[in-house]
């Protein structure tokens, strides 16, 4: 694996790459670091599909809002490329901000639809940082296919119509979420959690397992199976929540408030948490859909 901090040394590795192996392809996993076995399975799901796979670790400081955690944000570059290499990085493209960004960017990327909810209304400008830098880092190393952990489910909606709109060449791959033993979802900022907060936040995981179970009772409607998520929530008494919605999937918009048994078949929707432990917010989300009745396939 080759460590590399400069967008030119990185281009040239990759177009090297190309001339060698005519018709080969290129994964690429975009991270902020702090690496866990959720980013350690993307990786490994494109080494698995590609010839070459390239890592990005940069906490892109567009996304972070002003009062929020990106100088805190945790950061460990040695095991990061532990990590990486282990899981089938090639080529691990790590920069300094000011190789990112060596000048207050006049262009950027605004994302307008899709981005007024969720974590979008919690945290402002955020979405139009992760569209910039992902544009930047697509245009930089130009992959066949982007792999994105689905925790992440509003970012992947983002990024599959900014790709989109705007007619990037490259395929986007969401990968499922991977879970710590007890279902709390991998992220990196699990590691702010004291013990006792620890142990509580299985509720997020919890209360989806919950959503899921109940989504297709009768008379279940969208604001009913929010109410139950909110109130099964409240039995973690650490827990503060910041929003437990469902959505149309992958539009998110707020459903019509009819009984989901009503709804066309195959309607997808999502529901996604966001919870306060302390200063510390997890996000997690499970996708419904309405299934088509026995025997009308
Ligand atoms: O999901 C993340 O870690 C970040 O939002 C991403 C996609 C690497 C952009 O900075």
């Amino acid at each position: 694996m080759r460590i590399i901090e400069t967008i030119a040394k990185l281009r040239a590795a990759i177009a090297e790459w190309r001339r060698g192996n005519p018709g080969g392809t290129v994964g690429f996993v975009p991270t902020m670091g702090y690496l866990h076995d959720g980013h350690a399975s993307l990786i490994r799901r494109s080494a698995a599909e590609n010839g070459l796979t390239v890592v990005s670790v940069f906490v892109n400081p567009l996304q972070f809002g002003p009062n929020e955690d990106f100088d805190r944000y945790p950061r460990d570059p040695e095991r990061d490329r532990r990590v990486a290499k282990a899981a089938g990085c090639d080529l691990l493209f790590a920069p300094a901000v000011t190789e990112m960004y060596p000048r207050p960017a006049a262009a950027r990327v605004v994302i307008r639809e899709l981005t007024d909810r969720l974590c979008g209304a919690s945290r402002p400008g955020h979405f139009d940082g992760v569209g910039t830098v992902v544009t930047k880092l697509l245009h930089i190393v130009m992959p066949d296919s982007a792999y994105f952990g689905m925790k992440d489910a509003q970012q992947v909606a983002v990024i599959e119509r900014m790709v989109e709109d705007l007619n990037f060449p490259v395929r986007i791959v969401p990968c499922e979420t991977v879970r710590e033993p007890d279902g709390l979802a991998m992220s990196s900022r699990n590691v702010y959690l004291n013990a006792e907060e620890r142990r509580q936040a299985v509720i997020l995981h919890e209360t989806l397992k919950l959503a899921e179970e109940i989504f297709a009772e009768p008379g279940m409607t969208p604001g009913r199976l929010m109410a139950a998520m909110r109130e099964h929530i409240r039995r973690a008494p650490l827990a503060d929540t910041d929003y437990a919605e469902v959505l149309t999937w992958p539009d998110l918009q707020p459903p019509e408030e009819k009984p989901f048994g009503e709804m066309p078949p195959g309607s997808r929707f999502i529901a996604a948490l966001a919870v306060r432990f302390g200063r510390t917010r997890l996000i997690d989300n499970r996708l419904l859909e309405i299934r088509t009745p026995a025997g009308k396939e």
